[in-house]
């Protein structure tokens, strides 16, 4: 196992839309308990594939941050979202910065488990975001792609003032 280097904005690697991810050999189970390891290791209750360089689509996530409750959604569909709610979401690609965001209370997702097995789930609130952020990474967008064009020129100044600091 190894930690992997997260990218950080204005990486281009977080702005390209992953491919599908069709292989669950050896190197692929070595990828996601890097991620794993890797998002405890950041503090982090999500990681996807992107923030670590590898354009596949692939999210670990742990709700409660407790080791050995992460789960890997491999090719995640959302198929069915329902209710509203703004939120606080941080993301592990823009250190130091928070945004609320509107996102689905309650969504259902198909997805490939760690071994290529299909799963079918219904996943509530602070669960519910998670995935809803880290598969927008699979899709190339970011945190201020949710947000109002005024929000984003207050995050990226802040952000930018935070990176001087570093
Ligand atoms: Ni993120």
């Amino acid at each position: 196992m190894g930690l992997l280097k997260i990218h950080v904005y204005p990486d281009p690697v977080l702005t390209v839309k992953s491919a599908p991810l069709t292989q669950f050999g050896a190197s692929e189970q070595r990828l996601f308990d890097d991620m794993i390891e890797t998002m405890y290791t950041e503090d982090g209750v999500g990681l996807a594939a992107p923030q670590v360089g590898v354009s596949k689509r692939i999210l670990v996530a742990s709700p409660a941050m407790k080791e050995g409750e992460e789960v890997v959604l491999v090719n995640p569909e959302i198929y069915d979202m329902k209710g509203q709610e703004l939120g606080g979401e941080g993301c592990l690609s823009f250190p130091g910065v928070s945004v609320e965001v509107v996102r689905a209370k309650t969504i259902k997702v198909r997805y490939l488990d760690r071994y290529g097995k299909p799963q079918d789930i219904t996943a509530h609130d602070f669960y519910a975001r998670i995935i809803q952020h880290e598969l927008d990474h699979l899709d190339g967008k970011l945190l201020i792609d949710r947000i109002s064009f005024d929000q984003r020129q207050a995050l990226l100044s802040e952000y930018n003032k935070l990176k001087e600091l570093r």
